[in-house]
């Protein structure tokens, strides 16, 4: 049989004609049509499968359904055909009553993608989100990032290090532990991070040229110095001028048990400490606030202190 032929016999029946007219204005699921049409699930599905046959109709898989939609791109007898069609489904008695279930079910659908972030609206930051995380906007943020010559002191195994490094021009990792720098070292080579560096040594005396680097870090780090301040001082002395200094660390707390849990030499500090220290070691532009506290007790909260060298 032509083509030809196999449209027009595809276009000879009314219910594939109600189709037609439904199928112009968006694509519809199997349901969808069920729902517009009144008319069983696999009638529907007959009659859209000839369609196809003809390339009349186009579809789209998604998930486990199927999306159908007129093939409005056709040209020649196919596109002549469809326009035809068009026009010749607007005279079917069952036309008016299809495009009004046809307009709820639309809006229905539209409803249905708000619905989730209205239930959500107010809380929305705090609820799970597929593939929100803040390790993705750290990805994001560091794309922000010019490329800078890092230190991250007390860098442990390097998590902050290596999302630096795929950034920077040079990220200098210094850590006291020399096992933690042989783990730190292996890992930032398996993952082919050359221009991250592990070097043994202490925060308060960082094994790092003077004026030298962009920015240092220090996350949750200066807790486990033995003078606090003496690190402030050294970081402003391997820093270039105009360079930053970042601090994370914890605000002073009560939980004494953080000693013998997790190595540490302070129980955090107050705002004011880090803003004198930094005063004190010549820096200027100096900002500390608060940026996040845990829900779970003891709710540790978490300080960021940044300033820069004159
Ligand atoms: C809590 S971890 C933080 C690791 C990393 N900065 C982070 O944010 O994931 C503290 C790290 O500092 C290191 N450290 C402690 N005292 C140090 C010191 N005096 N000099 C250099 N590193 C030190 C420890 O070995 C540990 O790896």
């Amino acid at each position: 049989m032509s083509s030809a032929l196999k449209s027009l016999r595809a276009l000879s029946d009314p219910t594939r004609l109600r189709m037609v007219a439904l199928l112009e204005r968006d694509e519809l699921s199997v349901n969808e049509l069920q729902e517009v049409t009144r008319l069983g699930q696999s009638r529907i599905s007959t009659h859209l499968g000839l369609l196809a046959d003809c390339a009349l109709v186009q579809s789209r898989r998604e998930g486990k359904r199927t999306f159908y939609k007129l093939n409005l791109q056709a040209t020649g007898d196919t596109g002549e055909f469809i326009q035809l069609a068009i026009r010749g489904a607007k005279e079917l008695p069952e036309h008016g009553g299809d495009q009004i279930n046809l307009k709820r079910v639309l809006a229905r659908r539209k409803e249905q993608a708000q619905v989730f972030f209205n239930q959500v609206a107010g809380r929305f930051d705090r609820v799970y989100g597929p593939g929100r995380s803040w390790q993705a906007f750290g990805h994001l943020l560091l794309r922000i990032l010019p490329p800078l010559v890092v230190a991250d002191l007390g860098a442990g195994e390097g998590l902050l290090s290596e999302l630096l490094a795929r950034r920077c021009n040079k990220v200098i990792a210094v850590e006291n532990s020399e096992k933690i720098v042989a783990f730190g070292a292996a890992k930032a080579r398996k993952n082919g991070l050359k221009n991250l560096e592990f070097r043994q040594g202490d925060l308060q005396n960082p094994p790092i040229e003077a004026s030298s680097v962009d920015l240092v870090i220090l996350s949750q780090a200066l807790h486990h110095a033995e003078i606090p301040a003496d690190a402030i001082a050294a970081a402003h002395k391997i820093l270039k001028p105009r360079g930053q200094i970042l601090i994370l660390d914890l605000l002073k707390h009560n939980f004494d048990k953080a000693r013998e849990l997790y190595g540490d030499r302070w129980l955090g500090f107050a705002e004011s400490d880090l803003h004198h220290w930094l005063e004190k070691a010549g820096y200027k532009k100096i900002e500390v606030s608060i940026v996040a506290r845990e829900e779970q007790p003891p709710h540790f909260q978490t300080i960021l202190a940044g300033a820069e060298k004159n």
